[in-house]
């Protein structure tokens, strides 16, 4: 029988999911100032889970509280209280709903403004033209700065499994820590961790390993991973597929494919070399190509909002189908597709000469979506200029709070 975006999938560890739409990962900046979930976390992905996706996959969940994607975000570390994160994973598993916690280190993607650490592979600053002022140069990392970072990973997935999460996903893509180990751009080590790609890998791998042994069989390992950085001299798709042909043995359930980072943000559709990404689905041909190796599912995740597009990457023989800013706007697309193959919803595209503020007006829009939501707001259409200014402010009272979190807990 042929699969379609409604039929179930059994992944290899033995998790099934309903179907083959994923709520794929997105920071909602809504933790609180202990930065734990609350009842604004619940009342988001109670949406979701109503909405009829398969799997949830959630925000990234910071292994460091002093190492912070942005303001307003969770942290889950060795002394964490877990009652907020039981009643999230609740929340999430309504309606025969699986979710996994997306986990993270920003590695040098930490705004200055933010504080705390800034370290990496190496000690290569981010390239923004005009806006790289907004990030610090980071330290390469020590030998035991490395060790504290795989067992903090160990850690996070082993207090989501007690949380009653169904799985982790490593976050690997997107030029975060661990795509920062494996991109030579900013991995210039040349110790263990640095010069060929298995040793680019080792830390990935490494943290894999480490938390398969420390989680039980039915608990699910994925990794999220750049198909390309799509920037000249950076991770590439040959080096994607042997990092998928290192992860084959090690029990993993799913590999999500997308690619880009903070100076190359192509998981929005723009890249920093002279390659075009597809219009929708833009990874999907990197996808099918990572399939060709690949022993364990793969999704893809990326421009797909439409039914037929989804429809289309299933068809391709990828598993599964990642959604972000298609589910933030429109949290019950599943249930309205069974319904209604034809519905769309609008993502906001402004097409300003200055590329980063679009990507910031992208984000800031698809944000106030998911603030709205938490409240148990109506939907109503937002625009960028407006969300830009609201997420502005809003960032910078969270990040006023978060430096007293910072400075009480040092
Ligand atoms: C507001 C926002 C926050 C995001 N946060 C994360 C994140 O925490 N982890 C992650 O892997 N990707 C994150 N992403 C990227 C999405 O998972 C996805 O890869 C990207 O948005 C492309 O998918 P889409 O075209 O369906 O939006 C985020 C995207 C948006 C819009």
């Amino acid at each position: 029988m042929t699969s379609n975006v409604f039929s179930s999938i059994t992944l290899p560890n033995g998790q099934q999911i309903k179907n083959r739409l994923v709520k794929a990962a997105m920071e909602e900046n809504l933790g609180n100032r202990s930065l734990v979930p609350d009842g604004r976390l619940v009342n988001l992905y109670s949406k979701w889970a109503q909405g009829g996706v398969g799997l949830i996959i959630t925000g990234n969940v910071m292994v460091d509280r002093f190492a912070m994607t942005g303001p307003g975000g969770v942290a889950l570390e060795a002394n964490t209280e877990l009652e907020g994160f039981k009643r999230w994973s609740e929340s999430a598993k309504q309606n025969d709903t699986r979710v996994w916690m997306q986990i993270n280190h920003p590695g040098r993607q930490v705004f200055k403004k933010m504080g705390g650490k800034a370290l990496s592979a190496s000690a290569v600053p981010l390239d923004l033209g005009k806006h790289s002022g907004l990030f610090d140069t980071p330290r390469a990392m020590t030998e035991e700065e490395i060790q504290d970072v795989i067992q903090r990973f160990i850690t996070t997935a082993k207090k989501a499994h007690q949380a009653g999460f169904d799985g982790v996903e490593v976050h690997a893509a997107h030029g975060y820590l661990l795509n920062q180990f494996l991109s030579p751009l900013t991995n210039q080590r040349n110790d263990q961790w640095g010069g060929s790609l298995e040793n680019r890998a080792r830390l990935l791998l490494d943290i894999v390993r480490g938390i398969r042994k420390s989680v039980p069989e039915s608990f699910a390992v994925a990794v999220k991973l750049n198909s390309a950085d799509f920037q000249r001299g950076g991770f590439d798709l040959e080096d994607a597929k042997n990092v998928v042909s290192m992860l084959n043995p090690l029990g993993v359930d799913l590999i999500e494919i997308s690619g880009g980072n903070y100076e190359a943000p192509a998981m929005q559709g723009r890249t920093a070399d002279d390659r075009t990404l597809a219009r929708e689905a833009y990874f999907l041909e990197f996808a099918k190509d990572i399939a060709t190796v690949s022993q364990v599912p793969v999704m893809s995740t990326g421009g797909i909002s439409r039914h037929e597009t989804a429809e289309k990457v299933i068809a391709a023989g990828v598993d599964l189908a990642g959604i972000a800013s298609a589910l933030a706007i429109c949290p019950e697309l599943p249930n309205l597709w069974q319904r209604n193959s034809g519905f769309t919803p609008e993502i906001p595209r402004p097409a300003w000469k200055d590329k980063t503020m679009s990507s910031l007006a992208v984000m800031s829009t698809i944000r106030r979506y998911l603030n709205r939501w938490s409240q148990n707001k109506h939907h109503k259409s937002l625009d960028p200029l407006t969300s830009l200014i609201f997420d502005q402010f809003r960032a910078a009272k969270l990040v006023r709070r978060y430096r007293r979190t910072l400075a009480q807990a040092s």
